[in-house]
C-alpha cells in the first residue's frame, strides 16, 4: 500500500497493511486482527508531522472516528461549551466549525494541518496558543488490550511540542477521542507577532482564525501544493545564561523567557542568519519564506531530507552553539 499521498512530505513509503477504522469497536477488530496475525502496528493521523521510511511491516492503523458534537456540561462556568471528538476528525475543520459557532478556544490554532487525534502527540500551539490550554481530556485506546480510558490534562504531561504520548504511552495507545473546553465568553489571544494589528478590538474567533489563517498562507507552503512537514525543527530551549550571551552578540535576536531558567530562541531566525533561507540541496530546500520549514521538491527520500537537516543544524551549531532537534516524528520500520 502506497502511502506516499498519505503523507505531507510526500517521503515515499510503502505499508504492508493499511486500516482506517471509523467507530470504537472497528478499532478494537482491527487491533485484534493485527495482533493474531503477529503484525507491528504503525499509527498514523493526517501524515503532516512524520518522516516516514520507506518501507513499514506490518499494519498502518489510520483511526477516522468523524464524529463530534458540543454541549454543555453539568456545573458548567457561563458561557463554558465542551465538544467532543473523534481522532479522526479534520482539525482545521473543527476549529472553523467551533470559531463560526463563535466559540473561544482553539481560532488561534487555524490551518494547522493533521487530525485532531493527532494534536496532542505534540501539544499543537501557534500564536500563543496551545492545545493544552483548552484540552480538557483524552481517550486512547490499548493496542494490546483494545480497552478505552481517559486521560486528564494534568495525566498528558503536556510540554513544549511534547506530552506523554511521545514518551511513556508511545506506541502502547492510540488516541481516539479528545473533549475541549471552549467558551462563548469573549476570550481574544491576540499577543502574539501582529496578530492584533490585523483585527479591531472586539473581533469575533472567526475572524481571528481567519486572521490567523492569512499569516500562515503569507509565511507557511501549503503542503497540496510544495510537499512540507511544518516547523521541521523545535524552538531551542537554552539557558538564560547563554541567551543573554547571545543576545549582547545579537541584540536583534527573538528570545522568549520560559519557566526554569530557560529561553526559546527562534530557529527560524538563527537558521536565517546562517544564511540558508531558500537554499537548495537535491530534492530539498529551505523554505524562501520561512527557514523553519524545509520542502519537498519531489524525487527525494528520507536519507535525503536528513542530509540537509544535518547540514543546517550544524551550521546553526557552529554558528550560534545551539542545538536544533527535528520537529516531526520519526517512525522507524
Ligand atoms: N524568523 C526569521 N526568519 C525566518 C523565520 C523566522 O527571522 O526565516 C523570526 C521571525 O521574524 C520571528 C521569529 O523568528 O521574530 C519567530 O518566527 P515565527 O513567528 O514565524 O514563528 P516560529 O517560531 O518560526 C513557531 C511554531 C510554528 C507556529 C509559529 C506561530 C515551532 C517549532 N514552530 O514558529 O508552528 O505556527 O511559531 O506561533 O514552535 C509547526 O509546529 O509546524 C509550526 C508551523
Amino acid at each position: 500500500i502506497d502511502l506516499t499521498l498519505a503523507n505531507t512530505l510526500r517521503l515515499p513509503c510503502h505499508a504492508e497493511h493499511y486500516a482506517a477504522p471509523g467507530t470504537l469497536s472497528a478499532l478494537r477488530a482491527a487491533l485484534a486482527y493485527a495482533h493474531a496475525q503477529d503484525w507491528p502496528v504503525t499509527l498514523l493521523g493526517g501524515g503532516s508531522n512524520v518522516l516516514l521510511p520507506e518501507q513499514v511491516p506490518g499494519l498502518v492503523l489510520r483511526p477516522a472516528l468523524k464524529q463530534w458534537w458540543l454541549r454543555q456540561p453539568k456545573g458548567a462556568q457561563q458561557g463554558e461549551v465542551f465538544t467532543q471528538v473523534g481522532a479522526g476528525v479534520n482539525w482545521h475543520a473543527l476549529v472553523m466549525a467551533t470559531a463560526a459557532r463563535g466559540l473561544w478556544g482553539i481560532e488561534n490554532l487555524a490551518l494547522i494541518p493533521g487530525s485532531c487525534g493527532a494534536a496532542p502527540v505534540q501539544n499543537i500551539g501557534a500564536y500563543g496558543v496551545e492545545l493544552a490550554d483548552t484540552l480538557q481530556a483524552v481517550q486512547v485506546m490499548e493496542l494490546a488490550t483494545g480497552r478505552c480510558y481517559w486521560l486528564s490534562t494534568q495525566e498528558c504531561a503536556f510540554a513544549y511540542r511534547d506530552s506523554i504520548f511521545k514518551g511513556e504511552l508511545a506506541d502502547s495507545v492510540v488516541i481516539t477521542q479528545l473533549i475541549l473546553r471552549l467558551s462563548r465568553m469573549p476570550a481574544p489571544q491576540l499577543h502574539y507577532g501582529d496578530l492584533a494589528a490585523r483585527l479591531s478590538a472586539t473581533p469575533s474567533p472567526l475572524e481571528v482564525a481567519e486572521a490567523v489563517c492569512a499569516i500562515r498562507r503569507e509565511k507557511l507552503p501549503d503542503p497540496e501544493v510544495l510537499a512540507n512537514a511544518g516547523s521541521f525543527f523545535k524552538n531551542p530551549l537554552v539557558s538564560d545564561e547563554q541567551a543573554a550571551q547571545l543576545s549582547r552578540q545579537y541584540p536583534a535576536m527573538p528570545h522568549f523567557p520560559q519557566a526554569g531558567g530557560q529561553t526559546k530562541l527562534a530557529a527560524g531566525w538563527l537558521i536565517d542568519q546562517c544564511g540558508l533561507k531558500g537554499m537548495r540541496d537535491g530534492a530539498f530546500g529551505v523554505h524562501q519564506h520561512q527557514a523553519l520549514v524545509l520542502v519537498h521538491f519531489g524525487g527525494g527520500d528520507r536519507l535525503g531530507l536528513m542530509k540537509i537537516a544535518s547540514y543546517i543544524a550544524a551550521q546553526v551549531k557552529t554558528r550560534f552553539g545551539v542545538l536544533l532537534e527535528p520537529e516531526p516524528r520519526f517512525i522507524n520500520p
